[in-house]
């Protein structure tokens, strides 16, 4: 089939003087002078209610952006009653013609909408220009650009066999019912991609966001209206998770969740499909992505500047809130003085601030139920005996969420913030003796209870060999001499298993397979 071949967006610096950070800035102005007024997107139309919830930035108590319409049970049924009513003449579309649409929505992305789209995300989910912009403008379009061409491989894929007067054939058919789309505050990317690639396969959406990201799930859905979605293939609902449950999971035309969230809330979610299985036409397909305790490996032949860019930059981007982040690090005794002094320059050069002042590089973390939980942690290893806080451990929430790059040194590799996913910019550091290597392998890969991404930073080629085999089920993304973040569409396939998801890597032909239900059909002449 020929769909135009997919690259990946280019990454803009927004260096200073450049045009695109003017337009940059002018969006955030803009976003900044109005006050939105954020409505569910139910059948094709906007939905507000009575109950409206402010929406404030993270990094700023003093402002806020606008307010959403927070619904109820009603509005699922809503949702679920529109995507049932636009289902047949979506799956019977041609498939070039849902192509076209996530095609389009690429091309606004990336351009109309791509200094709005990263501004909702700096301002309400408080990342910095290069990380909205890695994440919003070009991980998003990426996402729809490969997914249509993963989807053309699926519909061309090689027939079986015919034998003589015989013709035997495959259909790629969309789920029977809905799917529900659960979405995080963390990518503005992932947020887009798990309805959108699911809707791609012909299959029609309830998507409730992260409180936290409903700023930019409203542009993600502004850019699919105007790409020319029709009306009812993605409803957007704001409600709470008990009240979608009561009604998602107890519907008979519930065929599926696409998941990206925490371990416990996809653990309940399943045990509740598990209650509910006999109320349902099929067996729903479940797909998530959930927690992470990543971790970098670091050899005794490390390369110093490797293994400090790997820790600083894995650990600390986005205030370690990627489900990516180098939160844990095990590094041999004899580099750990020098790594220590080159971390602790690095970090005391980050600048903290609001995401309005391109320069800082730390911004606050999302809420503060995760500050209070964050900072919590950081007094505890204060005064353990088994931690030491050696860089950063300090926190401020009077203007916005603030949490400084802190490190842990933990005196034993189970303490609580080596094996604890806290969703934030401490990273613990475990030093080990450098004859202990082997030990050390068995260690990662035994405390691995998640087993999302990890690194190892080595020179010796034999390490590097040993790390690879004795972790293969520590990480569903592995780096070697590189840092455990930045996964790009196409290039890494992204997902885990153990505790951190059913390993159906985003953006890939893997994910999409799980949105269709194949037919077989034999006809004999
Ligand atoms: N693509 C994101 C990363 O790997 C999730 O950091």
């Amino acid at each position: 089939f020929n769909v135009p071949t997919p690259t990946n967006e280019p990454v803009y610096s927004y260096a200073v003087g450049t045009k695109e950070r003017k337009l940059l800035k002018a969006a955030i102005d803009e976003a900044r002078a109005k006050q939105v007024d954020v409505p569910m997107y139910i059948g094709g139309k906007e939905v507000r209610t009575d109950n409206k919830v402010s929406i404030n930035p993270p990094h700023d108590h003093q402002h806020v952006l606008g307010q959403y319409s927070q619904g109820s049970k009603s509005h699922v049924t809503d949702a679920i009653n529109a995507a049932l009513a636009a289902k047949s003449d979506w799956e019977n579309l041609p498939w070039e013609d849902r192509a076209a649409i996530f095609l389009k929505a690429a091309e606004l992305a990336s351009t109309k909408y791509r200094y709005k789209l990263n501004a909702a995300t700096m301002l309400a989910q408080s990342k910095n220009p290069y990380q909205a912009e890695i994440d919003a403008a070009c991980e998003f379009t990426d996402f729809l650009r490969f997914n249509v061409q993963y989807m053309t491989e699926i519909y061309a894929q090689q027939p079986p066999v015919s034998g003589k007067g015989v013709w035997n054939r495959v259909e790629q058919r969309p789920l029977e019912g809905f799917v529900f789309a659960l979405t995080p505050f963390n990518f503005t990317a992932i947020a887009g991609n798990l309805p959108s690639c699911v809707a791609m396969m012909g299959n029609v959406v309830v998507w409730k966001p992260s409180n936290a990201q409903i700023y930019s799930a409203q542009v993600l859905m502004e850019i699919f209206i105007e790409a020319g979605l029709p009306a009812g293939v993605i409803n957007l609902v704001y409600v709470s998770g008990p009240d979608a449950g009561d009604v998602i999971f107890k519907h008979p035309d519930f065929a599926g969740i696409h998941f990206t969230g925490s371990t416990g809330v996809f653990q309940d979610i399943w045990k509740t499909i598990g209650e509910n299985i006999h109320l349902y036409k099929t067996y729903p397909r479940i797909v998530g992505e959930t927690g992470g305790k990543d971790f970098i490996l670091v050899h005794p032949t490390a390369d110093l500047q490797v293994t400090n860019t790997a820790l600083v930059r894995g650990a600390f981007e986005y205030q370690g809130q990627k489900c990516s982040a180098a939160s844990r690090a095990y590094v041999p005794a004899s580099m750990w003085p020098a790594l220590k002094d080159a971390m602790t320059t690095d970090v005391n050069s980050f600048k903290i601030g609001g995401t309005e002042d391109f320069t800082n590089f730390i911004n606050a973390v999302i809420d503060e139920k995760s500050f209070d939980k964050i900072s919590k942690y950081i007094d505890r290893a204060k005064e353990s005996a088994d931690a030491e806080v050696v860089i950063g451990g300090t926190y401020d929430k009077s203007k916005g969420y603030f949490i400084s790059p802190t490190v842990i040194v933990a005196k034993k590799s189970d303490y609580e913030t080596m094996s604890e996913e806290l969703f934030g910019p401490v990273l613990t550091i475990f030093v080990y003796e450098d004859e202990k290597w082997e030990e050390t392998l068995e260690i990662v890969d035994k405390t691995s209870i998640y087993a999302l991404t990890g690194s190892v930073i080595a020179k010796d080629r034999y390490a590097i060999a040993q790390a690879t085999h004795a972790l293969r089920n520590a990480a569903g993304n592995f780096y070697v001499n590189d840092k455990c973040t930045g996964a790009v569409v196409g290039q890494q396939p992204f997902g885990g298993a153990r505790g951190s998801g059913t390993n159906d890597k985003a953006g890939s032909m893997i994910n999409l397979l799980r949105w269709v239900s194949p037919r077989t059909i034999k006809e004999t002449f």
